[in-house]
């Protein structure tokens, strides 16, 4: 996979060198180009930003160059379709960052980022590449960053760990909190390794018998535990169709109960622990 980033910042992006990022650059799985935004400015002062129409506080970043160092970038292996880019801009009003969109950037061959800074980016740079490719305006959450710089580190590296060959285990990711299948979207239970004894803590029994199935169970009624507690709006919006009796059964001692239409919502009735 390629990865492109233009920033003004291209030291911000110096943990793409370390830990599984890193790794998978060194081995040629990744191949990420930074490019700082101002090798595309051609005033004394670099300036890429400037006032915005229509007044008001903060800076708006300029057309120019940014149209100028992404038709460089672009222009260096462009290709259209399946094998083509697609631009990832951050910015807090973009679709929330998912574990289904990881997957399915995971699935392109080249993203190119556009990390911006000050209020963001004329919107008319986005409109511009959108005729050429696909868009993806990604927020990674509810609350707002000096800078998507840090924002491109997240993406990335969800993104990464997804790629063919990159995580060590390629079973690893199958049993993350959020993942399809048989994980249903739910979060991940808690987990333990050793010593089985650490300042007069064990670890649940069960984790201990050897018993695949009733250790499959525990983690699942695990998982429902910290779902309903924690994001009880996966439960909500589950298909009903992934609980099976045991789960359903949890979820009833849990609180919660079956509505009209099969969704699970919290029982009105049940007593708070
Ligand atoms: C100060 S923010 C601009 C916020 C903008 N005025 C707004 O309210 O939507 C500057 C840049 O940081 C990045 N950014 C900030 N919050 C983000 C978030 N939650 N997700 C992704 N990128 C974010 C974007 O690149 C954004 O253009």
């Amino acid at each position: 996979m390629r990865l492109d980033v233009v920033t003004i910042f291209p030291e911000y992006l110096e943990p793409l060198n370390v830990s599984l990022v890193g790794k998978a650059r060194a081995r040629g799985q990744l191949d990420v180009r930074v490019h700082d935004l101002r090798d595309w400015t051609y005033d004394r002062h670099n300036t890429v930003d400037d006032t915005p129409y229509g007044g008001g506080p903060g800076m708006v970043m300029k057309t120019e160059p940014w149209g100028a160092a992404l038709d460089d970038a672009l222009a260096d292996g462009y290709e259209h379709g399946a094998h083509g880019p697609v631009l990832v801009v951050p910015t807090p009003s973009g679709r929330p960052f998912t574990q289904e969109l990881a997957v399915e950037l995971s699935e392109r061959p080249w993203l190119v980022f556009t990390p911006a800074r000050y209020e963001g980016i004329d919107r008319r740079v986005v409109d511009e590449y959108a005729t050429r490719m696909p868009v993806y305006e990604v927020s990674i959450g509810d609350y707002v960053l000096a800078g998507g710089e840090a924002a491109v580190l997240v993406i990335t590296e969800a993104v990464a760990r997804l790629l063919p060959g990159v995580l060590g285990n390629a079973e690893s990711h199958r049993d993350d909190s959020f993942a399809p299948g048989a994980m249903a979207g739910l979060l991940e239970g808690p987990v333990y390794t050793k010593p089985p004894e650490w300042r007069d803590r064990g670890i649940p029994e069960v984790l201990l018998s050897g018993h695949h199935g009733k250790i499959a169970r525990w983690r699942r009624d695990e998982a429902l535990r910290r779902t309903t507690a924690n994001r009880p709006d996966l439960i909500e919006r589950c298909d009903p169709a992934v609980f099976d009796k045991k789960d359903r059964e949890m979820l009833s001692i849990l609180g919660w109960r079956p509505g009209a239409d099969g969704r699970f919502g919290r029982n009105p009735e049940a007593v708070e622990e």
